[in-house]
């Protein structure tokens, strides 16, 4: 079969040894518009800084498509509609939409749409796949895809573009994490998803939820800010609180030296995809929508991991409170957010008692005292109350009896608490801080 590659940058190599050591297939035809690039190249090979030129020139029965992933859509498109089969780094596309369209259009010419997902090939995630406790014995199964970005781009920094990457980490990442947690448990559904740590719109860290179709939970973490090295791996944790692990890099101690291997398994599974004929069901469309799904959620969320979205707000106590009391019929206001000035006073009050709705009456109650902010801030239900070192307890949400006057901050904890018990003074600063993500 004769194959063209567009795209000579990082991954390009795998894919040009896994093409060499295949018996079968033979590299005809490379394009890049880097001709330094392309001058690299094994003698003999033509050489084509347009892809479309490629694509028409008759040359090639196949195409290896490795470039930034904005390109994927429309280049996977072009070959497509030349009668050329395609493989396609992950992911697929950006957008879930695309890779809908691309998988008709494949079927409608009859030509083979494959993604490439290395991970699958790997030997130890194989092994997992293929010896994988009974699933009654499973808790729950974690993956786990950390890095420093910087170590795996070119050049060309697009993976840190949001509008050429499509994200960060979840769509650089995601993909191939969740096509090898999908070998080897099966269909998953998104459940839930956060990101953090996101710079210049683009995301360093996620964790996804998800769930296999018989309700074994799956973890994913994304994390692009290792401080350096790689950690890769599925871990299957089992009720008895035993571990099966797949660790994708081990035995292989090369920076990227497992990715020999798989990348041959992609190119042999590409071979054999195009033999099958388009029946083969590319799992390329399925992950997109994960992923787009995942952006959907966390994107949607107030808050970021790894991220202080505020400052913490200190309080000094102007008036202290001894006293308890169990039939104080307090209401849980409907807002489970705050905002106070600097200067406003309030009154700290524990309670045992957890309200969640609104109208939610709270009788148990523990006065500490009032308190006058230092700064302005937003007080939001799951804010924690420190005094020193110690943990007095954490919001709950506000009674507004006696408001405009002030607020009843109602602090949850695990006993009524008053001054007395903090051993709490005038002028105490108290501080709220944001809660933990
Ligand atoms: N780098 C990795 O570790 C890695 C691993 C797995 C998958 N991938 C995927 O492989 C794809 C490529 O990643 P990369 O790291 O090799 O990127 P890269 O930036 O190193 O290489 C991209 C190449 O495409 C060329 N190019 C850009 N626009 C072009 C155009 N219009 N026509 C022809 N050539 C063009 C560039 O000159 C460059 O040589 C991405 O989808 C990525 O997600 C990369």
């Amino acid at each position: 079969m004769r194959i063209g590659i567009i795209g000579l940058g990082v991954i390009a190599p795998y894919f040009l040894r896994a093409i060499d050591q295949d018996g079968e297939l033979t590299l005809t035809a490379a394009c890049d518009l880097d001709t330094a690039k392309l001058a690299e190249l094994t003698p003999g090979v033509p050489h084509f800084t347009d892809y479309l030129e490629l694509l028409g020139s008759g040359l090639v029965d196949g195409v290896v498509i490795t470039l930034p992933n904005h390109l994927h859509a429309p280049v996977v498109t072009a070959a497509l509609a030349a009668g050329v089969h395609v493989t396609c780094e992950k992911p697929l596309t950006v957008h879930s939409s695309e890779a809908r369209e691309l998988a008709a259009v494949a079927t409608q010419a009859g030509s083979t749409l494959f993604t490439a997902f290395h991970r699958r090939y790997n030997s130890h995630v194989r092994r997992l796949a293929a010896e994988l406790p009974p699933r009654e014995q499973i808790e729950k199964v974690v993956g786990r895809y950390h890095e420093k970005i910087e170590e795996h781009t070119g050049d060309d920094r697009w993976y840190l573009d949001r509008d050429r990457c499509g994200g960060g980490c979840v769509i650089d990442n995601g993909p191939n994490a969740l096509d090898a947690l999908r070998q080897v448990v099966g269909e998953l559904t998104l459940t839930d998803a956060t990101l953090g740590d996101v710079r210049a719109g683009v995301e360093f860290y996620a964790e996804l939820e998800l769930r296999t179709e018989d309700g074994i939970p799956v973890e994913v973490q994304l994390d692009w800010a290792l401080p350096g090295g790689e950690i890769k791996d599925i871990v299957v944790h089992l009720k008895d609180g035993t571990t099966v692990t797949a660790d994708m890099l081990a035995g292989y101690h090369g920076f990227k030296s497992s990715l020999d291997h798989e990348y041959q398994g992609i190119m042999a599974d590409f071979r054999a995809a195009v033999a099958a004929g388009p029946t083969r069901v590319d799992d390329g469309p399925v992950v997109v929508d994960l992923v787009e799904q995942a952006y959907r959620i966390g994107r949607s969320k107030e808050r970021r991991l790894r991220m202080p979205a505020k400052a913490d707000a200190s309080a000094r106590l102007v008036k202290l409170l001894f006293h308890r009391r169990q039939d104080r019929g307090m209401t849980l206001s409907p807002w489970s957010t705050r905002c106070v000035r600097a200067g406003e006073l309030h009154e700290l009050v524990t309670t045992t008692e957890l309200p969640r709705l609104a109208g939610d009456r709270v009788d148990a109650v523990g006065f500490l005292g009032f308190a006058e902010f230092e700064s302005g801030t937003v007080i939001g239900a799951g804010d924690q109350l420190w005094f020193g070192e110690r943990l007095v307890g954490t919001v709950v949400g506000f009674d507004e009896c006696h408001h405009p006057n002030h607020y009843n901050i109602l602090i949850h904890a695990d006993r009524l608490l008053t001054a007395e018990d903090l051993d709490l003074a005038v002028g105490d600063r108290l501080v709220l801080k944001e809660s933990p993500a």
